[in-house]
């Protein structure tokens, strides 16, 4: 037992969850700084090099807009910017956050045509391209790349390139656990927008929304006719063009940005992305092991969400995981509640935060009555960090 009596942690608690991850040292200790004032020079300079490592990261020339919310809120902003009342939007499903932006647009009354999946399975881009040819004039398709409530990650590149061939929707991603984890190049691949979270790859506080857009989109912005205030993306792209922000900065959350996107170069794109693999192949080998099976069709390398067994409640599990180890790793959502765990390993985590994380999982469900062989999961773990290096 790690816990005292009044509830709190004697020793570490180990984030592992889909986000909020843990927060590396140099951005916790960037936020720790006094506030500098966010129409100084200073600030000017931060916001230069936080666009140049967004502009890195998403792997574009166009701007990629910092916003103060959560990533729903870069959401609706790519909505309400470059869709116009009552236009037909196709939204991906297979997921709740997939499912979200069809919410988003009904509460904007968009015309939404939803692609139904069962939840854990990809979209084929076959599937996509049938849609498009019922509905020609469809303005905007929207996907979340990485689904976190279901681990599947969607072939964005292939679908991408659908979209272009055969309508003139614009392409809306919801990267917010694909960017810094999988290659996202949105230029490369023709994505119109990429959205984007603070809490998430980037490992520090949520609270910045990320929305970067196309040349496509921008001619799009111009005939909007949305209500809109604060997200006004014309107007922060104006601003931001000039290192400064329409409102109040996030102050401190930038500083933190700074420091993670200048420890994300010093890694470097490919290393970054590398690891993440390595985790996540390491992760879902270990459950595997276990006899467990993935619920995905085709695999997110931001989080492994395992299949249990009839008889292992997931949300007792998921308790005792954070009782007595104080790892913190998430359930299922909505209807697989209780039936789901999610192991998140995106952020900075090193093989060392998953070896932890699945000799808890293993010795824990070996508790509740799983048999297997002890140390079975570690060593499948191990044999992909070994084939790694
Ligand atoms: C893929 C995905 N999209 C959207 C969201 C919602 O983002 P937020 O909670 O930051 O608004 C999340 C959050 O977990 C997510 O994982």
């Amino acid at each position: 037992m790690s816990l005292l009596e009044d509830g709190t942690d004697m020793h570490r608690t180990h984030l592992m969850a889909p986000g909020p991850t843990p927060v590396p040292e140099r951005a916790r200790l960037a936020m720790a700084r006094q506030l500098i004032h966010h129409r100084g020079e200073e600030f000017k300079e931060v916001m230069h090099r936080v666009r140049r490592g967004l502009e890195w990261l998403f792997e574009t020339d166009s701007d990629v807009l910092m916003l103060s919310c959560s990533g729903t809120g870069a959401f609706e902003a790519a909505m309400t910017n470059f869709t116009r009342r009552g236009d037909t939007v196709i939204c991906v499903g297979g997921g709740k956050f997939g499912e979200r932006w069809g919410d988003v647009a009904r509460a904007f009354e968009m015309n939404v045509v939803d692609i139904d999946l069962q939840w854990g399975e990809h979209l084929e881009p076959s599937r996509l391209e049938e849609v498009l040819d019922a509905h020609p004039d469809a303005a905007m398709v929207t996907l979340t790349a990485s689904e976190t409530s279901t681990a599947v990650m969607h072939p964005v590149r292939q679908l991408a390139s659908v979209v272009r061939q055969n309508s003139t929707a614009l392409f809306a991603v919801d990267g917010i656990t694909a960017v810094g984890v999988h290659r996202m190049p949105m230029d490369q691949w023709g994505i119109d927008v990429l959205v984007a979270g603070s809490q998430k790859a980037f490992g520090i506080p949520p609270g910045l929304g990320f929305v970067a857009a196309s040349e496509r989109a921008w001619k799009r912005y111009d005939d909007c006719d949305h209500p809109r205030y604060y997200f006004d993306l014309g107007r922060e792209r104006r601003r931001q063009q000039d290192n400064q922000t329409a409102f109040t900065s996030s102050i401190s959350l930038t500083l933190a940005l700074q420091e993670v996107l200048e420890m994300m170069r010093q890694e470097g794109r490919e290393e970054l992305i590398q690891r993440h693999e390595t985790n996540a192949a390491a992760t879902r080998a270990g459950v595997e092991a276990l006899g467990l099976s993935l619920l995905s069709s085709r695999h997110s390398n931001a989080v492994t969400a395992v299949v249990l067994p009839d008889e292992i409640d997931g949300a007792e599990l998921v308790e005792r995981l954070r009782t007595d180890h104080g790892v913190i790793i998430a359930g299922g959502q909505k209807h697989l509640s209780g039936k789901l765990i999610r192991i998140g390993h995106i952020g900075f985590f090193e093989s060392a935060d998953i070896r932890l994380t699945l000799g808890a999982v293993e010795e824990v469900l070996n508790q509740m009555g799983l048999d297997s062989e002890p140390g079975a999961a570690l060593t499948a773990a191990q044999r992909v960090f070994v084939q790694q290096r």
